[in-house]
């Protein structure tokens, strides 16, 4: 197992619009380590959410790290939008451009962390040549477009694949699409240690005990 510290991110994409901010306070105070901000274009995922404007409104509401999700293609031109916004790690899809590099340098020049996410069909080897250049792998669980999806069983295997890639390397495996306290045990029993929630952490008011539970479910791993 992972022994990077277990990180929990809730995706804004569960909360509640008509406030957002308040939303992402009570995740902030509910125990949440990091927060996940899903931007969707209507092009390289079937839905739209929201820009950086919306992010850079949300700013003030969690000094948490802003963990923000690019499903967006070309992304190149809005990257310094999202690095103004307040982002501190940018993640850009594996097909969002023709340059995977390039991309990555340019989240680096912005002073971000810089994460790449795999799609269900993507295979590990898409970022092989690009593997020291990462802060994060962001190994989807469902395709991406939608919350409250089914998670993907044989990305397990992907995620153990990403683990052997990191070989030890400063670079986190996070997990995005149905997690739950049930999915949680078995993706970080595969070497995942930052765990993306939408509708498991906003379902309901206690929102606490939903990332307790995703804790809870994380780690009780038998030996
Ligand atoms: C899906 C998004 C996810 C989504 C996860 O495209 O990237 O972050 O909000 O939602 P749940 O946890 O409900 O599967
Ligand atoms: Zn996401």
């Amino acid at each position: 197992m992972s022994k990077r510290p277990l990180l929990i991110s809730p995706s804004i994409l569960s909360a509640d619009f008509s406030k957002l901010g308040d939303e992402v306070k009570a995740v902030d105070q509910a125990g949440a380590d990091w927060i996940h901000i899903d931007v969707m274009d209507g092009h390289f995922v079937p839905n739209i959410t929201f820009g950086a404007p919306v992010m850079a409104s949300i700013r003030k509401s969690s000094p948490k790290l802003f963990d923000v999700h690019l499903m967006i293609a070309p992304a190149d031109p809005y990257l310094h939008q999202f690095a103004n916004a307040g982002a501190d790690l940018i993640t850009v899809h594996a097909e969002a451009g023709p340059h995977l590099d390039r991309s990555l340098q340019a989240i680096k020049a912005l002073g971000k962390k810089a994460g790449v996410a795999l799609n269900p069909s993507t295979p590990i080897s898409a970022i092989e040549h690009v593997i020291d250049k990462l802060d994060l792998i962001l190994v989807m669980t469902v395709n991406p477009g939608f919350g409250g999806q089914s998670f993907i069983a044989a990305m397990l295997n992907k995620i153990r694949q990403a683990k052997a890639l990191v070989a030890g390397r400063n670079i986190d495996i996070e997990v995005d699409g149905g997690i739950t306290p049930e999915t949680a045990h078995s993706v970080v029993l595969a070497g995942a240690n930052v765990l993306v929630a939408g509708s498991a952490i906003f379902k309901g008011t206690d929102y606490a005990a939903n990332i307790k539970a995703l804790r809870v479910g994380a780690t009780s791993i038998s030996a």
